[in-house]
């Protein structure tokens, strides 16, 4: 089974769980700031993706801050969820690495710990798709997990099994071909025990 679709099935299985644990200790005032941080590279009214939405919580903001927003999740469970809690919001079960959006529809896109599903062959699958979507020297901010290795792993939220790929800073902007990073930030505190590093990219022009 692709690594991904045995990951897709497992956030399926605990959409809802995963989001109540995340909200309560998945550090969000800090991933608000890096969201703040990065609509503030917007002009009000941008068009936004929100790549890997999970329950839809960023996407909201967005859309509550007027922003043009749609969330996609590859997880079924999850683009429920969304729909469910936040039923004003646009969400669209897709993969990130191959969507249904017009050639640079979007100025900016958002991609909170969702690219630390693929496996590594797979990132530059998916920065070919956000470059096509994200027009030309447009906002991309991601965040992804420190370290080196890849593979299924359990987490502290349940025991299904997901595939998780890590990187360090240097690693991710050399994987990196069609988005210059310009910025970057650690979280100064462990996301369930792990770091988490956010960057902001420009698509190359
Ligand atoms: C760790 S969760 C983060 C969810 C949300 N961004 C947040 O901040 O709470 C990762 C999300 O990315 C989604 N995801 C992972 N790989 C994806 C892919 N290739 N295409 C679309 N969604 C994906 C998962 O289904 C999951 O909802």
């Amino acid at each position: 089974m692709d690594p991904t679709e045995k990951t897709m099935r497992a956030y399926d299985e605990i959409a809802e769980k995963y989001c109540e644990k995340t909200m309560k200790e998945g550090k969000r005032n800090f991933q608000k700031m890096m969201l703040d941080r990065t609509l503030d590279h917007l002009h009000p009214k941008s068009r936004i993706i929100d790549l890997g939405c999970g329950d839809g919580r960023d996407t909201e903001y967005m859309r509550k801050k007027n922003f043009d927003v749609v969330g996609i999740d590859f997880s079924q469970g999850m683009i429920s969820l969304a729909r469910k809690k936040y039923p004003r919001c646009a969400f669209l079960d897709q993969d990130i690495r191959d969507t249904v959006f017009p050639d640079d529809m979007f100025h900016g896109a958002w991609a909170n710990a969702s690219l630390i599903n693929l496996p590594k062959s797979e990132l530059s699958h998916a920065e070919k798709e956000i470059y096509r979507i994200v027009e030309p020297g447009g906002l991309f901010c991601f965040s992804f997990k420190e370290g080196k290795k890849e593979g299924f792993e359990t987490s502290v939220i349940d025991e299904n099994e997901r595939y998780y790929s890590y990187y360090s800073l240097d690693e991710i902007k050399e994987s990196l071909n069609l988005f210059n990073v310009f910025k970057s930030e650690i979280c100064p505190e462990k996301v369930f025990g792990h770091e988490f590093i956010y960057c902001w990219a420009r698509a190359r022009r």
